[in-house]
């Protein structure tokens, strides 16, 4: 390595104080182990549809040179043709992530440059207070829910401000959220996951219309695992104009590798949005595989029923073992096994070849989250959990 010209300032201190602090997401382990079986980040376990897999190949020619389309028009068209609304009321992103972080810079305000280490924001309000002070500099979201959100308000220098779930993972109601205080019903943005992740409890649009009636502030219902619900909020963006969905093509439609993700809302929120993107944000080739997707539907609802059948025989036969399986409307389970801990079930499963998400989180240190996989993957678990605790019983 050539010898660095020495700068007076060590180049750590060229990094905002803000960055310096900050802890990256944790993604899944995406190890390249032959003959894996990788159940850990909730990916599809059927690949795209054979249509979708002809178009990206023939779209791989001279194209390659040239930008993509900016607006991902064809798409916006297409999804505003499934959902029934306007292009205006769509806007794409490089997944679902990227809009998460987009609105957090659109719609809240940066509190301060850094946050006092280790002081969790939530400290900053009083309990009961009506009118937090800060509510203008609030990301806030349940806990337990997709775990990208406080890093999204961090690395902003907004504030995280999470709010415990309710037993088995529901959503308190209004008057419980009222009583305690913590809520904060002018949060500049709250982002709902619904269904949950990571227990994969699904919430109806009942509550969650009345949750959004209740909001001042932004409101993003995160449907990243919609497709496996027995129930979408769709509606709701169209009947409250501080709302927005968000869908991904990730999970049900087996386009992680692509990263395409979409907004649904008003056309003024779309629009702030847009003036705060990339100019080329969603790659040529993610767009051109999610409009043959929307072209192909039946074989994805196909799959979906697929994937919501080996998800009731994995919770039966967990069941059976006599571990706890929260009830699932996602491609995933929650479940909490019994004998040895979370961990380390983490780890006998992983001698097995057979990746699982364990979370050093409080209160969810005891569970293991499954992906459902296909029926033979699930078969290979099932079977592995058996061996295992035959073992343990010996010893
Ligand atoms: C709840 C939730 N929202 C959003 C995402 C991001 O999806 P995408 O691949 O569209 O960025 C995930 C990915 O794991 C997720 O679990």
């Amino acid at each position: 390595m050539p010898k660095n010209v020495t700068h007076p300032k060590s180049p750590a201190a060229f990094v905002r104080p803000l960055v310096r602090g900050l802890h990256a997401y944790t993604p899944g382990e995406q190890p390249k182990i032959r003959g894996l079986i990788k159940l850990n980040t909730n990916e599809n376990p059927y690949p795209p549809s054979p249509k979708v897999l002809k178009c990206v190949r023939d779209a791989v020619d001279d194209r390659l040179r040239l930008y993509p389309d900016p607006t991902a028009e064809p798409l916006r068209w297409a999804l505003a043709t499934l959902h029934n609304c306007t292009p205006e009321n769509i806007i794409v992103g490089n997944g679902s992530d990227e809009l998460l972080a987009l609105a957090v810079r659109t719609f809240v305000e940066p509190a301060r440059e850094s946050l006092p280490e280790n002081l969790p924001s939530s400290t900053s309000q009083k309990k009961g207070s009506r009118q937090p002070r800060d509510s203008k500099n609030r990301v806030q979201f349940f806990a337990p829910s997709y775990s990208l959100y406080p890093v999204l308000a961090e690395s902003h220098g907004a504030l995280p401000h999470p709010v415990p779930l309710a037993d088995n993972f529901t959503i308190p109601t209004i008057a419980q959220l009222k009583r305690s205080g913590l809520w904060d019903f002018r949060a500049a943005l709250s982002l709902i996951t619904t269904p949950n992740a990571p227990s994969g409890r699904g919430y109806t649009t009942d509550e969650l219309n009345v949750l959004c009636n209740a909001q001042k502030g932004i409101t993003i219902l995160d449907e990243a695992y919609v497709d496996f619900a027995q129930e979408n909020a769709l509606e709701l963006p169209f009947r409250h104009s501080h709302v927005l969905v968000s869908r991904t093509f990730s999970k049900a439609y087996s386009l992680c590798f692509q990263r395409v993700g979409y907004f649904i809302a008003h056309p003024e929120l779309i629009s702030a949005l847009h003036r705060m993107r990339d100019s080329y944000n969603v790659n040529g080739l993610g767009q051109i595989a999610a409009v043959a997707t929307l072209a192909d539907l039946p074989y994805y609802r196909q799959n979906f029923s697929k994937i919501r059948g080996s998800r009731q025989r994995l919770s039966d036969a967990l069941t059976d073992f006599g571990w706890s399986v929260l009830p699932s409307e996602t491609n995933f389970i929650l479940t909490r096994p019994t004998g040895p801990t979370a961990r380390e079930w983490l780890e006998a499963l992983r001698s097995h070849r057979i990746l699982v998400r364990w979370f050093a989180t409080a209160g969810l240190e005891g569970f293991l989250r499954i992906t459902v996989g296909t029926d033979a993957e699930v078969d290979r678990l099932l079977k592995a959990i058996r061996t295992l605790i035959r073992t343990q019983k010996r010893h």
